[in-house]
């Protein structure tokens, strides 16, 4: 079991909890973000985005305030659609506010609030599918969005899910480790205030699978063409993966 950070605060451990979370940090979750991450993010959600092609119906599970959904819906083309789910109804509110400035015309974009573990229920079928930092946050919950995904995507559907890990590497850990216990929570606290969920951020990633885990994970759920790519000095896993065949 990886060493746990401290938590200020109990950790959110359930669904209510977690959505409480994400809509009290949303209206500046995204200068949070580009700060914590030195604006590198944008390069590991490039990464990501490289699967979508024109004419997809593209899913964002857990999209948060859009930043994946957005350069989804520029890479269709004007050809296709990009779903964003999310349980947070504030950042999904971020998230419309986006899509409007950047697209005052409209753009093929819609939005779900919802709960990734029913991904399956609303009877669409995805021909991608991207995720941002979400799965951590699925707990007990991750099995059964990775069922729900296979219900819910076309034969040859690609995935490209991002999240954290802790370094594998000694050093880099510790520096991990230091910077997200001293410097983050410095952002966190100017940002949120009281409202920031202090510890949760290194915490969920050092509970969370390890890149071969979740790698494993996903070849277990039927997914094939599985690999990892890390990046953001050890931190950052990209898993690649792709649907064989639609499960009904
Ligand atoms: C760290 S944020 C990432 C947002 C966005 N994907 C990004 O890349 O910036 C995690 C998001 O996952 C959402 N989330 C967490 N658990 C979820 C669940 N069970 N179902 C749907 N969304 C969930 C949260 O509401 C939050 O918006």
């Amino acid at each position: 079991m990886p060493q746990v950070l401290a938590l200020k605060n109990a950790p959110p451990s359930d669904n209510a909890s977690i959505r409480t979370m994400f809509d009290r940090l949303a209206g500046r979750y995204d200068l949070f973000n580009a700060l914590t991450s030195f604006g590198m993010d944008t390069l590991w959600r490039a990464r990501a985005l490289s699967i979508v092609r024109p004419g997809q119906r593209v899913l964002d599970l857990g999209c948060g305030t859009g930043d994946l959904t957005l350069g989804a819906a520029e890479r269709l083309r004007g050809q296709g659609e990009v779903v964003g789910l999310d349980l947070s109804p504030r950042m999904l509110e971020v998230a419309r506010a986006r899509l409007q400035r950047r697209y005052p015309q409209g753009a093929p974009v819609r939005w779900i609030e919802g709960r990734a573990e029913d991904v399956a229920d609303h009877g669409v079928t995805y021909d991608a599918v991207l995720s941002g930092f979400v799965l951590r946050n699925l707990r007990s919950g991750l099995d059964q969005v990775l069922v729900g995904l296979r219900r819910s995507t076309s034969a040859g559907a690609p995935l490209a899910l991002l999240d954290f890990t802790e370094p594998r590497s000694a050093v880099m850990r510790r520096a991990w480790r230091a910077y997200m216990d001293r410097i983050v929570p410095l952002w966190g606290k100017a940002l949120f205030g009281g409202d920031f969920p202090e510890g949760y951020m290194a915490a969920s990633a050092a509970c969370f699978d390890k890149p071969e885990e979740m790698a494993a994970r996903l070849r277990t759920a039927g997914l094939t063409e599985v690999r990892y790519r890390i990046y953001g000095c050890g931190s950052i896993v990209l898993y690649n993966a792709v649907n064989p065949e639609r499960v009904r």
